[in-house]
């Protein structure tokens, strides 16, 4: 596998490429009539397809090829480069597919191929009279998505505590927030597309009980539903903060679509907010008050942001780089009341705000599962499959705790990637295809122009090696324990973070 590439230049692909300028593993970026496509060679094997993501328009070229795959350098959503099909989140749609045909030492690429079908299902026996999703996150959405992909016909309902439709949970703290996305960038499916797969979306409505020998779900409107397969991807909710005082300010957290339009709204007019918690939300929210040019005081209890994933080190350089940006930060401190529109904190400082968005993590929704007698582990436990302690009952997102074949260790995460890769492994489950989920976890940071990703999974470590300037934005921070690297954290390296995940992978697959 190698990345030859020509960065973007526009040649026109119609009027063929010199063989020789593709050697093996090569991508290469040009146009066909109006669309940018990329061509990709694979041993003999020549491809061309949309040369951008479907996520958010990653470039492609500065990915990297594995098999008959592109994976995108952003996000690491991968492309079957045969069909342009989205095998792995957190793209969901397919890129365009183009007939490619060398003639001699030419090859041009010529018409552009029809999207493919649905995939038929095998063996039928296996297939459930009903799927019932509760819960309308990145999980439960990528589960109902990826059930039609695979051919099942049967009907399909996504319950969902949520008053919007499944969403783009990730954008409510970054560009939504900061007010550089719009609005109707933000549902992960037009209307047109539940009604096009036949997906029961029900909104604003709670299952209240899950009955697994009678197999049906309560709603709190005391409602049943009946179903054949059940998933469960009732997500993570935000921890509450307890605060004295007589508050005049409104108290925020951000998890739906509504908290993020609520604290655009209460923010329009504020000139100064407090972010409570110093770790990937508190953080990314700072940073979009400040794109907002509103003055933020970040308080929290930790010696550094970010440091308890991240280690001292990172977080100093995150740190300094909001610092830059004009947030001030109130570490070893907590808020001790809030008396009008005055915060004390534990030290006795005091911070005037408008408002405050509180960011002090999420505790998993367990509670249909717990009262119904499934496997707790702090969270839901699930075996390789993603199924539950009940057959044909599936858990996947932040609810679940799944066997980790890294590691060695059971897991439970709160990554978008990591809930929608597993919500299409629990479909093909629950339709019998028995796929493993063995995906290397993954998430992505984005803080201004600087965006971390992060693969792996360390919850402790007993060195980290830095490889480059974490004040350059260009390095790589290795997270080992006994010797072995647990997680592989870059700034300004996005191939260097794809080689890490993929040569995570092939250890996980060598077992
Ligand atoms: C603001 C924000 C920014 C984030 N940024 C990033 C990021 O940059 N990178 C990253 O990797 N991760 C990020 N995350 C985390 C990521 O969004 C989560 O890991 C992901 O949303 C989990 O998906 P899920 O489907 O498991 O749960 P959720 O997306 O939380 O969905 C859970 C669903 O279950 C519903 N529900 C709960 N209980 C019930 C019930 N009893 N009955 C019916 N419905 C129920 C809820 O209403 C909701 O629809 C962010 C999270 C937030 C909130
Ligand atoms: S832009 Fe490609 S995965 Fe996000």
């Amino acid at each position: 596998m190698s990345d030859a590439k020509d960065g973007g230049s526009a040649r026109d692909f119609r009027s063929g490429v010199p063989f020789g300028d593709l050697p093996d593993g090569a991508m290469i970026v040009g146009r066909v009539d109006a669309d940018d496509v990329l061509l990709a060679r694979h041993g003999d094997a020549l491809f061309a397809v949309g040369a951008h993501c479907t996520h958010y328009h990653g470039p492609l070229a500065d990915g990297m090829i594995v098999g008959d795959t592109v994976r995108c350098p952003w996000h690491h959503a991968c492309f079957s480069l045969q069909t342009g099909e989205a095998v792995r989140a957190p793209a969901l749609d397919p890129v365009a597919c183009w007939r490619v045909e060398r003639v001699g030492d030419m090859v041009f690429v010529r018409e552009k191929r029809a999207a493919s079908a649905p995939r038929r299902l095998r063996d039928s026996s296996q297939v459930p009279t009903s799927v019932v999703i509760v819960g309308g996150g990145g999980a439960g959405l990528a589960a109902a998505d990826m059930l039609r992909r695979e051919g099942y016909g049967g009907p399909v309902t996504i319950i969902s505590g949520d008053d919007s439709p499944p969403c783009d949970r990730p954008n409510l703290s970054k560009d939504f927030l900061a007010g550089t996305a719009q609005e109707d960038w933000i549902p992960l499916r037009s209307p047109e597309f539940y009604v096009e797969q036949r997906i029961d979306l029900v909104l604003g409505t709670r299952v209240s009980m899950l009955d697994v020998r009678q197999s049906n779900v309560v709603l709190d409107n005391g409602k049943r539903h009946a179903f054949g397969k059940l998933l469960i991807a009732t997500g993570a909710e935000p921890v509450r903060l307890t605060v004295a005082g007589a508050s005049a300010i409104p108290i925020h957290y951000l998890r739906t679509f509504g908290d993020s339009r609520a604290v655009i709204a209460s923010v329009s007019s504020a000139k100064r907010v407090v972010v409570v918690g110093a770790s990937f939300i508190g953080l990314e929210v700072a940073a979009s008050l400040r794109a907002r040019r509103i003055a933020v005081d970040v308080v929290a209890p930790d010696h550094e942001p970010l440091e308890r994933v991240m280690g001292r080190e990172v977080g100093r350089s995150i740190r300094t780089l909001h610092e830059g940006n004009g947030v001030a930060f109130h570490l070893g401190t907590t808020i001790r009341r809030i008396d009008g529109r005055i915060a004390t904190l534990s030290d006795a400082t005091t911070v005037d705000a408008d408002a405050v968005v509180v960011g002090i993590g999420v505790r998993p929704v367990i509670t249909i599962a717990e009262d119904a007698g499934l496997t707790i582990d702090r969270g839901i436990a699930v075996n390789e499959y993603l199924e539950t302690s009940a057959a044909g009952v599936f858990a996947a997102g932040d609810v679940a705790r799944w066997p980790d074949p890294y590691t060695g260790e059971r897991i439970r995460v709160e990554h978008w990637v990591v809930s929608e890769r597993q919500g299409q492994v629990a479909a093909k489950n629950m339709l019998g295809l028995r796929q493993r989920f063995d995906a290397v976890p993954f998430f992505w940071s984005q803080h201004y122009d600087v965006a971390i990703n992060y693969v792996g999974h360390a919850e402790r470590w007993d060195a980290i090696e830095i490889d480059g300037r974490l004040e350059a934005r260009d390095c790589t921070v290795t997270y080992k324990h006994a010797g072995r690297a647990l997680a592989v954290a870059t700034i300004g390296r996005d191939r260097t973070n794809l080689e890490a995940e993929l040569k995570m992978e092939r250890v996980t697959r060598s077992q």
